[in-house]
């Protein structure tokens, strides 16, 4: 493969930094080079550093001129429900009237709902739908995306959908990280302790067998699983040797950031009604939070998590879309980055490092995806603007100008 130089970015965003998650001030060190160029090769970056030193290194290259525009690494999306089938269109005009999100799943909408709609798609229409979806997140700069199961709750149909995501991996740009959410809604037809069981026993054991996903989240949730339940099921999966994520304390705080803590979670995610003692939990398990602004602004709340407290906490915060039929139908990174600027009070600085580098090490691929550093995956974002903050500022349309995944640029 030839290689490939870009030069002439007006701010060419490195992140580069300690080789760790990122805390405190250092979510503000962006690493920036002016003029800056990026030589590729075999789709992984080689050198980086100011144009003309790219050009002198790059005789037999391919040269691409960006023209002043920014660059960053492509985002990484540590929380997604990417494999589902349908809409909840009912749902969104339900919520429009002021029904709320219990009311909806109660009366029939819901998680179930989509359920219903996934066990009846087939893997060839689950796979149709997924991959318009997945050219959405690459369409706005994500070249990295963690999927959750969840949307099948037999054996089966969480197969199907884990399925679908090997193949998004395999036959789509985007890299695809499984997640297995087996524990995402109790099925109508069992109790949840029955579930529980099935999980445990059945689900989880195939799943760590052939390896079918890295991690194993549990939605903890009055209504859905409880700390007892969350806990049997993270347990289990802990032993089996996969690592853990949760949604936890979205509605309301049941102690969930806690136990994620205590069972030395990788994140907890939502974390809207977190309190102090469980920011400080999370500080002492080193768990990172991933928080969904997406999905607060969605449900028409107000209630966004305490950004400010966590990253004074001294906590290497993410930042994510939650893309999901339900709370969350938007794969914009940039939009949350708004969200997170205008709601959570974060620097864009801040949201950027959180939706890179932070997420890179919540999926545990921090020293491949989420800088700009010799070495890694030329995973690239190339917006059709100058300053770094400007893809938080101007918002509800994609700056989008240019994507690389390992080096090849993707057309639409
Ligand atoms: O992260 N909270 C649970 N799961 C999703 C919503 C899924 C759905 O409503 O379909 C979330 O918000
Ligand atoms: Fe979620």
């Amino acid at each position: 493969m030839k290689s490939l130089a870009l030069l002439h970015a007006a701010e060419l965003v490195t992140l580069a930094g300690p080789q760790r998650p990122r805390i405190g001030n250092e979510l503000s060190g962006l690493g920036i080079i002016r003029d800056g160029g990026l030589l590729i090769r075999d789709g992984k970056i080689d050198i980086v550093g100011a144009s003309d030193e790219i050009e002198e290194a790059a005789r037999d290259a391919e040269i691409i001129d960006l023209g002043g525009r920014l660059v960053l690494p492509g985002f990484v999306d540590a929380h997604t429900h990417l494999v589902f089938a349908g809409n909840r269109l009912d749902d969104f005009e339900r919520r429009a009237r002021g029904e709320s999100y219990e009311q909806i799943a109660k009366a029939g909408g819901g998680i179930w709902s989509t359920v219903e709609k996934t066990r009846a798609a087939s893997e060839a229409d689950l796979f149709a739908q997924a991959t318009k979806h997945a050219e959405w997140f690459v369409k706005c700069g994500t070249t990295t995306v963690e999927a959750k199961s969840g949307y099948g709750l037999t054996l089966d149909d969480e197969l199907k959908i884990v399925c679908v995501m090997q193949r998004l991996n395999q036959e789509t740009p985007l890299e695809v990280v499984p997640t297995f959410l087996g524990a995402h809604a109790v099925p109508r037809d069992r109790s949840a302790g029955e579930y529980v069981d099935l999980v445990i026993n059945e689900m989880l054991p195939r799943v760590a067998k052939e390896k079918l996903a890295e991690f194993c989240d549990v939605f903890c949730e009055r209504g859905y699983f409880d700390v007892e339940q969350s806990r049997k099921i993270l347990t289990a999966a802990k032993k089996l040797g996969l690592k853990l994520r949760g949604h936890v304390d979205q509605l309301t705080n049941s102690g969930g950031a806690k136990l994620m803590a205590e069972l030395g979670a990788a994140t907890a995610d939502h974390l809207e009604k977190t309190d102090e003692q469980g920011i400080a939990a999370l500080k002492t398990a080193n768990v990172q939070p991933v928080l969904l602004p997406g999905s607060v602004y969605a449900l028409g709340s107000t209630s966004y998590p305490r950004a400010r407290e966590m990253i004074e906490a001294g906590l290497a915060v993410v930042l994510a879309t939650d893309f999901n039929p339900g709370s969350a139908p938007t794969p914009s990174m940039p939009m949350v980055l708004s969200l997170a600027c205008t709601q959570m009070k974060m620097s864009p600085a801040e949201a950027i490092t959180a939706s890179t580098i932070n997420a890179a090490y919540s999926l545990n691929r921090g020293d491949a995806i989420g800088t700009l550093e010799a070495g890694k995956a030329a995973n690239v974002a190339v917006f059709d603007c100058e300053d770094y903050r400007e893809v938080a500022y101007w918002f509800g349309f994609r700056q989008m100008h240019a994507v690389y995944v390992r080096g090849k640029q993707i057309s639409f």
